[in-house]
């Protein structure tokens, strides 16, 4: 059987389409409800026949779960609820035989509070070199009992919390940007970019492809700890990720990170040359301007970045285009290829936040094939080639941080829970074929009671099924998005259609509300996000066509 990447002058992450498995939630093997490693093994072969190139796997690496493996209590292990290093050492070997690269999550910001040296932190005593490895500081006002700074955690609530000293006095505090399970590591100190570089080896050598690296932009924070300016005093928490990197703050995007981009730049391209091929590592980066996120994939830096903007683009034309614009001219002074994404873990799907229902879906598709005509890496999110919708998760079944640290205030958050449900592969109830459990056993996350037509059974071969449409989409995307070029012309149109061409396809959107002329460079039609264009395209519908 042919590689599905077959070897080309071009590293395969410049024009991979990879897809997210968010582990929990992709495949359960041993029917304890919870997705696993060898449950993605088995699944590998639909990664293949879907057409992807990679897969990016969310932590799975030893964690009590309370940020669902974002707290990390040990890097060089598989959590026993996920498998065994074995099991990963085999899922990696599967995946390569099959010709999927294979992307792995890191967190540097931020270990679990169980991870061993944050143990040896707070059983030692303040000014020790294990509290060094943190960031513990002597509380501020007259008795040390208000936090050393206003910084808001971004699942709400401070982001400083204050030890009990093993004698039982109020210690110091310590700072968690995200929940106070994930204690922020001090990158002051060398030790820790020490540990992480050795952690990258580590799987380097066990012949993982890349890295996600979680909270790229975080890391290092401003020396001296200012307070930072809060947005609406009243409410100490921002609402996401999105709204965290709205202005400059001392936590976020600080000069110094780019020097540990540059020391794993090094390390990366030392196992170039390996029989693996080339390594690379994509950054979440939510800094604040296309021109910082920029900073991230300079020549000696990360390989690619995240482009929030497509993701968070309104339905509209002239919106898309923007986006597109302003990525490729952000990021030409540098070199580095666009990435675009439309849906992850941390965000509402695609297809709600397009307004749900058949329009919602209708745009998601019509975004989603808009969005394999750019030049790039495309990132899909698991679920989303099924036509997914968030599902209202009820409270009691909720489980994200972000929940818990804000229901009982004035900015509830209700979490990401309603994006990460067990996905389904087949048959009539749940858990939709996720995993061995007997059926009308829920897993995780409850499945909604109508997702029978959307599994992957139901869809696999039904005409017009959004699974067919996404692997139509990646089958044709094959054929041009190597040999394209890395370049886009947004070409002129009808109002409310965006009008993309990139090599001999071209495509066409159309975001308004009545159907619309089709452009002459539309000759043969190639694929339909939704009704074949006839003379005219729908609205919140896509097509390819071969170019005039
Ligand atoms: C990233 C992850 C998110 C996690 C957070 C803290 O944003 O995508 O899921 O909660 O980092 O690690």
């Amino acid at each position: 059987m042919p590689a599905v990447n077959d070897p080309t002058d071009l590293p395969w992450w410049r024009h991979a389409v990879v897809y997210q498995v968010y582990i929990r939630s992709f495949a359960d093997s041993d029917g304890d409800g919870v997705g696993d490693m060898p449950g993605i093994t088995s699944r590998l072969p639909y990664l293949r026949d879907l057409g992807v190139d990679a897969l990016w796997i969310t932590p799975f690496y030893t964690s009590p779960q309370r940020d669902h493996g974002y707290d990390v209590a040990d890097y060089r292990d598989v959590d026993p609820l996920f498998g065994s290093l074995a099991d990963a050492d085999a899922m990696l070997a599967r995946a390569h035989e099959l010709g999927l690269k294979v992307i792995v999550d890191l967190v540097p910001n931020h270990t679990s509070d169980q991870h061993v040296w944050f143990q040896a932190a707070i059983a030692s005593p303040p000014g020790s070199p294990e509290r060094e490895r943190y960031m513990f500081r002597d509380g501020a006002g007259p008795d040390g009992d208000e936090p050393p700074n206003n910084w808001p955690s971004v699942f709400g609530g401070a982001a400083w919390t204050r030890l009990t000293e093993p004698d039982g006095t109020p210690g110091q505090w310590y700072l968690h940007l995200f929940d106070s399970t994930q204690p922020d590591l001090n990158w002051r100190n060398p030790e820790v970019g020490d540990e992480l570089v050795d952690i990258l080896r580590f799987w380097l050598d066990r012949g993982v492809d890349g890295f996600r690296v979680d909270v790229a932009h975080g890391l290092f924070k401003a020396e001296g700890l200012p307070d930072t300016v809060l947005r609406d005093p009243d409410e100490d928490a921002p609402a996401s990720m999105v709204e965290a990197a709205g202005v400059d703050e001392p936590m976020w995007d600080q000069p110094e990170v780019h020097e540990v981009y540059r020391r794993w730049h090094e390390v990366l391209a030392e196992y170039d040359d390996s029989e693996v091929g080339p390594r690379m590592a994509v950054a979440e980066s939510w800094a604040r301007t296309a021109e910082a996120i920029a900073r991230y994939v300079r020549p000696d830096e990360l390989h690619q970045s995240f482009n929030f903007h497509w993701l968070s683009a309104p339905w509209s034309a002239e919106a898309f285009a923007d986006v597109v614009t302003e990525t490729l001219a952000s990021l030409a002074p540098v070199g580095a290829v666009p990435t675009w994404v439309l849906s992850n873990h941390d965000v509402v799907r695609h297809v709600t936040r397009y307004g749900g229902g058949a329009q919602g879906l209708a745009r998601g598709r019509a975004a989603t094939l808009a969005m394999l005509t750019l030049p790039g890496s495309a990132y899909l999110y698991q679920g989303e080639e099924l036509g997914l919708a968030q599902v209202d998760v009820a409270p009691e079944d909720r489980t994200d941080p972000s929940w818990f640290r804000t229901k009982d205030t004035a900015k509830v958050d209700i979490g990401r829970d309603g994006c990460r449900v067990p996905i389904p592969w087949g048959g009539d109830a749940a858990p939709y074929g996720f995993g061995p459990a007997e059926t009308g056993e829920q897993p995780w996350i409850p499945q909604p009671d109508d997702w029978a037509g959307l599994s992957v059974e139901a869809q696999t071969g039904a005409e017009g099924s959004t699974l067919e449409f996404y692997r139509e989409a990646l089958r044709l995307r094959r054929t041009f998005a190597e040999t394209a070029g890395t370049d886009v012309e947004i070409l002129p149109g009808a109002p409310d259609l965006l009008v993309l061409g990139r090599g001999d396809v071209v495509c066409v959107l159309n975001a308004g509300t009545t159907p619309a002329a089709l452009p002459a460079e539309a000759r043969e039609l190639l694929l339909s996000s939704g009704d074949d264009p006839d003379g005219t395209l729908a609205p919140d519908t896509a097509a390819w066509f071969r170019r005039a």
